[in-house]
């Protein structure tokens, strides 16, 4: 029996409807069960409520031998440790007493960077928590999902703009959600591998923001441009739309540590280009359609 969280969310979604293809018998946990798709309310278990609560993990990691974990973000959260760290305390308490063998989870880039690095630190210290559990652990380290921009598509369709506290010159890693969950449904369903991974997601280029929007202009059909804004006014947005203080500021730490070169920490090997071949115009073209 394979766990999934997060079964409604863009990377849950897609591990779901993998793991459904693939016939193993799945439990997803979602506290609105009605926004699951019908086939998988057919097929699969479900467990009401949040991956954060004890009992309901009690009752989804009955029987369970496998589980893939992700944090939702949470911004209204006091800080980023609050949001992963403590998100993630009742799973850490009740898996050396389950049946799970194997966890995959959904981390970031960033693990040895001297500075704390927000959400990218507090995602690693999460890590650090559930490997000590003694279950055989991978986290899928990813670089900025491409997802991010979408968070802007009303602005990118009615304005021709999006914004970013990065210098229009920098050359950032994005990888694809869909290679995220591709490889984790392969962990998931692969229980041959033991020990603790780190599995670098990267994506197969490098582009600046400028770059970006070009692609997303052929894409969209209508030109699109790229505002760099300040770290200052990125927080500031942040808080009006109701991130706490501590949340936004984890934000602002790890975009510094990003537009420092916090991504790059990782050598692209040609196992990390295999496992995240999607580039930003062929996921633009399918999310954006
Ligand atoms: N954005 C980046 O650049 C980046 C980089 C590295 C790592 N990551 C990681 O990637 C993950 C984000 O993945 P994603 O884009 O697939 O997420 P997403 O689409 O935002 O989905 C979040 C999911 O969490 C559920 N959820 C929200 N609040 C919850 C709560 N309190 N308890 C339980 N479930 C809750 C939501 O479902 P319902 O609302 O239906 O309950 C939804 O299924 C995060 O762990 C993030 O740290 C992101």
């Amino acid at each position: 029996m394979i766990v999934i969280t997060a079964p409604t969310g863009d990377i849950g979604t897609q591990v779901t409807e993998q793991i459904l293809t693939s016939g193993k018998p799945f439990r997803v946990i979602a506290r609105d069960p009605s926004r699951l798709p019908t086939q998988i309310k057919e097929c699969g278990d479900i467990v009401e409520g949040s991956h954060r609560d004890r009992e309901t993990l009690e009752r989804a990691f009955d029987g369970a031998t496998r589980l893939f974990w992700l944090v939702p973000s949470d911004p209204a959260a006091t800080d980023a440790e609050a949001a992963y760290v403590g998100f993630s305390e009742a799973a850490a308490q009740l898996l050396p007493s389950s049946g799970i063998t194997h966890v995959v989870s959904i981390s970031a880039l960033g693990r040895g960077w001297p500075d704390d690095a927000g959400h990218a630190s507090a995602s690693i210290r999460m890590d650090d928590m559930l490997k000590a559990t003694g279950v055989n652990y991978a986290a899928l380290a990813c670089a900025s999902l491409m997802s991010n921009v979408l968070r802007q598509a009303d602005s990118i369709r009615e304005t021709g703009t999006f914004c970013y506290p990065a210098n229009a010159d920098l050359k950032l890693r994005h990888v694809a959600p869909e290679d995220v969950a591709q490889v984790s449904v392969r962990l998931l369903l692969d229980g041959s591998w033991s020990g603790v991974h780190e599995v670098p997601m990267i994506g197969p280029e490098e582009l600046t923001f400028i770059r970006m929007a070009r692609i997303l202009s052929g894409v969209v059909g209508h030109a699109v441009n790229y505002v760099e804004i300040s770290m200052a006014e990125m927080k500031e947005a942040m808080l009006q739309s109701g991130a706490s203080e501590g949340m936004a500021l984890a934000m602002i730490e790890m975009l510094k540590a990003k537009n420092a070169g916090l991504d790059q920490t990782a050598v692209r090997t040609a196992e990390d280009i295999a496992n995240s071949p999607t580039n930003f115009r062929t996921w633009a073209e399918k999310r954006f359609a």
